[in-house]
């Protein structure tokens, strides 16, 4: 079962949390089986503190008694914890079916560590196949919507906006031969804010899959 495998990777990655720790929490339905744990270890008198990479990952925390920070004021993570909806061997990973992308990005380059929890469906051979969102300033849209499908993108608007308000647009690529030329192109649109290719950040990936969980590390 697919929900039985994403606990059993976010309940394996949650082992990796010591006293003390600044956690950085990921968003999305395995991050949430994450965040849960996380709780309970607190009620059970587990001193953390924790950041949030979306609002609705921010009030799931504040429920389960995490104390949390202000991102704003803080310069780096120990540990954080996320989902994906592609990772491969080279711990390439896409992110932001959810649409918190930017805030993840910005929590993973800040971490020591950050580990990617997923169930079995979410590793791929290369990563390319699933949807890639791109944050985009509501102000050029139409601008980087047509140079996305001059990169090759099928693209498609969503109809809700990110927690900063912004656009975000789906892109479809037929595949994705060279991520890190992709996600330099990407980076110097002017408008863009953020990508779910995460190409440096990922440390180490726990998936879980036919009732064992296997470990990726970089
Ligand atoms: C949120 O924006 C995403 O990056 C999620 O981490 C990703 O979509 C995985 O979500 P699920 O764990 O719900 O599949």
């Amino acid at each position: 079962m697919t929900d039985d495998d994403k606990r059993a990777a976010a309940l394996a990655a949650v082992e990796e949390v010591r006293p003390g720790m600044l956690v950085g929490l990921g968003t999305g339905s395995t991050a949430a089986f994450a965040i849960g744990r996380l709780g309970e270890l607190v009620r059970g008198g587990l001193d953390i503190r924790a950041v949030a990479t979306s609002l609705r990952s921010e009030s799931m925390a504040r429920m389960a008694g995490i104390t949390l920070l202000d991102f704003a004021g803080v310069e780096s993570v120990d540990l954080t914890i996320d989902g994906a909806d592609e990772i491969d061997g080279r711990l390439f990973a896409i992110k932001g079916a959810g649409g918190a992308m930017l805030r993840e990005k910005i929590v993973a380059a800040a971490s020591r560590r950050m580990i990617v929890i997923a169930d079995a469906s979410k590793r791929v051979e290369r990563i390319g196949r699933a949807k890639l969102p791109v944050e985009v300033l509501p102000f050029a849209r139409a601008f980087v919507a047509t140079r996305l499908a001059g990169l090759g993108a099928k693209t498609a608007v969503r109809a809700e906006r990110s927690d900063q308000g912004n656009i975000i647009i789906d892109c479809l690529f037929p595949e994705i031969p060279d991520p890190s030329a992709l996600a330099a192109a990407l980076s110097g649109l002017p408008g863009v804010l953020g990508h779910g290719l995460f190409l440096d950040e990922v440390d180490c990936a726990y998936i879980g899959g036919g009732g064992r969980v296997i470990r990726l590390e970089k």
